[in-house]
């Protein structure tokens, strides 16, 4: 999957966390695709244009593309706040 590769060659995850896991600079981007008031276009604009405290990234149209793809699936796939979890009488995960 080339968008995890531009996860990791940019170093996302230095300051972000997927699942959990990551820098606590910025917040967990696990749910971010499907974000009230989040999404694609948002996150386009926060890797392009960079915040005081986060750098811009100069990517690619593809790379960009392959990354929005990345962040999709990761969304698709999982929660990111386990304290949201409900959590069955024998100690499994309800869905
Ligand atoms: C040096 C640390 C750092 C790196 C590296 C970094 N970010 Fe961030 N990012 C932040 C911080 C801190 C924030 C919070 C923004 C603020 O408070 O200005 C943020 C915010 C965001 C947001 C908005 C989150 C929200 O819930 O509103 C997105 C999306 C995002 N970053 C994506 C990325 C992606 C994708 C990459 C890699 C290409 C990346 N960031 C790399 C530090 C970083």
């Amino acid at each position: 999957m080339q968008g995890k590769m531009i996860w990791q060659k940019k170093n996302c995850g230095a300051c972000h966390q997927i699942y959990g896991l990551g820098g606590f600079l910025g917040p967990d981007l696990t749910n971010i695709y499907s974000a009230v008031g989040k999404g694609p276009m948002y996150i386009k604009a926060f890797v392009t244009a960079g915040t005081p405290v986060m750098p811009s990234f100069h990517l690619q149209e593809q790379e960009m593309t392959e990354l929005l793809q990345y962040l999709r699936h990761v969304d698709a796939s999982g929660k990111s706040d386990p304290k949201q979890f409900r959590v069955n009488y024998d100690g499994t995960i309800a869905n």
